[in-house]
């Protein structure tokens, strides 16, 4: 469905993605792992039209990603959540839930938070709540919540469990899948490669903007690069 097909981006004079391929194909999870600083980040946003795309191609369903147009990216259906959640603190929780479906008309909204509500049944409780007074946990569902009112044809998640108790990162990685299973593909930026690679069926270990290692998620966990680099053994 989408395809990175020797990409090239940066900052300026920084060039951060040198030749990255990646796929995703219908239906899949696909992990991208790397070392802080590895570009994971900067891929998501390249895909998102945040960052240009200086050099190769990205194609979705066959036909060219409209580069450098975020607004037209998420008009495909193409929804980030990105690191740090950048959730608006002085909204209400209902209100950022909103602000993630304005490429939908207007009656698909109720079915969409409902949808929403029952991923994070907390989320319901709390619709009125400011966003910046949630745990970061909550705000992580918030995160998610609002990417899933753009009604995905594919999720992009960076660090969904960053800095997450164990538990809420294990309740995470549980409703990502369940997303997965109702037919959305997912691109998954992960520090967490262990729980990452367990529920990815593919994935992708890229060192400085270059792709290194990719496998199945199984092939990978038993890598030793990706054992001893990502998974301290
Ligand atoms: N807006 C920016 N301007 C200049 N350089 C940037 C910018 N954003 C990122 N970079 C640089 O690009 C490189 C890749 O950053 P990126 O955020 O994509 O890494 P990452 O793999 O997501 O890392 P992390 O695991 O720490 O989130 C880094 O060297 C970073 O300093
Ligand atoms: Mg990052």
């Amino acid at each position: 469905m989408l395809k990175l097909d020797r990409v090239y981006a940066g900052y300026g004079a920084i060039e951060v993605l040198k030749d990255l391929t990646l796929e995703v194909k219908a239906g899949e999870i696909v992990a991208l792992l790397g070392a802080n600083g590895a570009g994971k980040s900067t891929t998501l946003l390249t895909i998102a039209g945040v960052v240009p795309v200086r050099g190769g191609a990205i194609t979705w369903r066959e036909a060219p990603l409209p580069e450098g147009r975020p607004d037209a990216v998420l008009r495909a259906g193409l929804c980030l959540c990105p690191e740090g959640r950048h959730i608006f603190p002085r909204l209400t929780v209902l209100e950022n839930l909103l602000s993630g479906s304005l490429r939908l008309p207007a009656g698909r909204n109720g079915p969409k938070l409902e949808e929403v509500f029952a991923y994070f049944p907390l989320l319901a409780e709390r619709r009125a709540q400011l966003g910046g007074t949630l745990s970061g946990g909550e705000q992580q569902m918030l995160a998610i919540g609002r990417a899933l009112m753009g009604e995905p044809q594919l999720l992009m998640l960076d660090e969904p469990s960053l800095g997450l108790a164990p538990q809420i990162v294990a309740k995470i990685f549980e409703i990502i899948r369940a997303i997965n299973a109702k037919g959305v593909p997912i691109l998954l930026v992960e520090q967490n490669a262990q729980q990452a690679l367990r529920i990815a069926h593919r994935g992708y270990v890229i060192v400085t903007g270059q792709n290194s290692l990719t496998g199945t998620g199984a092939e990978l966990l038993a890598s030793d690069e990706v054992r001893q680099a990502y998974l301290g053994e």
